[in-house]
């Protein structure tokens, strides 16, 4: 181990060397797991994985939280251990000898680690890099994800439609002065069949925004098909999407049916809706729903799902959650909230005390946060008691967990 920075009272350290396999350790399935940050659990076999999650959430729960409810067993899909990813964005950088390197960052350091294969990725994209990265290592363009040395290409975007076999590519660049450009992208759809559409987006800012937020297509069509919970869902280059199609279907799932079974076909608001993957489903379930979301692209991709879906008890609304919810609450029997990993802000907390609805179903990516708000909310002095909370393993390999707790109204 090499301490890196201490953080308050904690230390943070590098994995340099495995001396002794541990118990339940093994070999990693990836050979750049040492240097790589992109999944820092591969160390562990998949059941080791599950259990330490499983146990930072029951933590988090009661020490945060202090719930004493207990959580069900991780949901996972051991067929998907590996290969689950169905979108990369993968930072470039050409060196000062000219080759081109792509990958994530080495842990803790702004350095590509470069890859020619990764192992969460599904196999339909993974098969795609190396010809890629080949292709891009022959044109003169210059890269660099950071634009230290000027501009140029930043990412390499890969999204699949996993239940269509559709994929769309997108070189996200500072500029649009790459010569050659458009033929590259043709050879690309002409090369792969699969290869729906090249899109080139714009990001010149110098932040740590991955996307910016002008596309333009080069090759074929700017949108894939995605086929989710029986519905057929549009997906562009900077559109928002679960990156593990089947486990995002099965918890959504588990939350439609939980609010069928507690309420029948009820009102509903779907708070952080992005484009309405849980409105949608619970719209096609005869629920009337409506959808907040910050992201108008977002909105608008939600409201032409609908539509394409023929589903017309959803609407949906573009604003900040803070500004719309109070409005909406009275009106209706049941909430969803997908909040970002931050979790719910206090105000939004605030509005739900005020005005709770009968049915409180909250999906979250970060058990702190989610407990933090839980306490609030069916805590001794909260409204509401909590049903389920069913963890659910989006990310195997890495420290990820998401949960969904389900809580009805004392
Ligand atoms: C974790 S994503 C969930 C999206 C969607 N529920 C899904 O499953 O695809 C969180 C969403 O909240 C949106 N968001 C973030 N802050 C927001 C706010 N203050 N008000 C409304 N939406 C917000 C983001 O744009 C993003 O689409």
């Amino acid at each position: 181990m090499q301490l890196q920075q201490r953080k308050r009272s904690q230390w943070f350290a590098r994995r340099t060397e495995s001396l002794l396999p541990a118990i339940d350790g093994r070999k990693p399935p990836c050979i750049l797991a040492n240097d790589c940050g992109g999944c820092s659990l591969q160390h562990l076999n998949d059941s080791s994985q599950t259990d330490w999650k499983h146990r930072q959430l029951d933590k988090a729960l009661s020490r945060i939280g202090e719930i004493d409810h207990p959580s069900e067993p991780v949901l996972t899909d051991p067929s998907l251990a590996l290969g689950y990813r169905n979108r990369a964005l993968i930072p470039l950088h050409r060196d000062a000898e000219g080759k081109l390197r792509m990958g994530y960052y080495r842990r803790g350091s702004h350095r590509i680690v470069n890859l020619n294969h990764c192992p969460v990725l599904d196999p339909r994209l993974d098969a795609l890099l190396e010809p890629i990265k080949q292709d891009l290592q022959a044109t003169d363009w210059p890269a660099d994800a950071d634009l230290h040395q000027g501009d140029g290409l930043r990412h390499l975007g890969l999204r699949l439609g996993s239940r269509t076999d559709a994929v769309l590519l997108t070189l996200v660049s500072s500029t649009s002065d790459l010569e050659g450009l458009h033929g590259l992208a043709q050879e690309w759809c002409r090369r792969w069949p699969q290869v729906k559409g090249v899109t080139l987006n714009l990001q010149p800012q110098r932040n740590n925004k991955v996307l910016g937020t002008q596309t333009r297509l080069l090759c074929g069509e700017e949108q894939i098909e995605e086929r989710f919970c029986d519905l057929s869902l549009l997906l562009g280059t900077t559109t928002f999407f679960q990156v593990n199609t089947p486990q995002a279907e099965a918890v959504i799932q588990r939350l439609c049916s939980w609010l069928l079974q507690n309420a029948g076909p009820t009102t509903v608001i779907d708070a952080y809706c992005g484009i309405g993957t849980i409105a949608l489903p619970l719209a096609a379930q005869g629920h009337t729903v409506l959808g907040l979301e910050l992201h108008e692209a977002s909105v608008d991709q939600a409201r032409l799902n609908a539509a394409r879906n023929h589903l017309e008890t959803v609407q949906f609304k573009a604003g900040d959650v803070k500004a719309l919810l109070a409005n909406a609450l009275p009106s209706h029997e049941a909430l969803v909230v997908d909040p970002p990993r931050k979790g719910l802000e206090p105000e939004v907390v605030d509005q739900i005390l005020e005005c709770p609805p009968r049915w409180l179903a909250y999906l979250s990516c970060d058990p702190a946060t989610l407990s933090r708000d839980l306490k609030r909310l069916a805590g001794d002095s909260g409204v509401y008691d909590v049903d389920q909370l069913q963890p659910v393993d989006f990310f195997p390999q890495t420290t990820h967990l998401e949960c969904l707790a389900l809580l009805r109204r004392r």
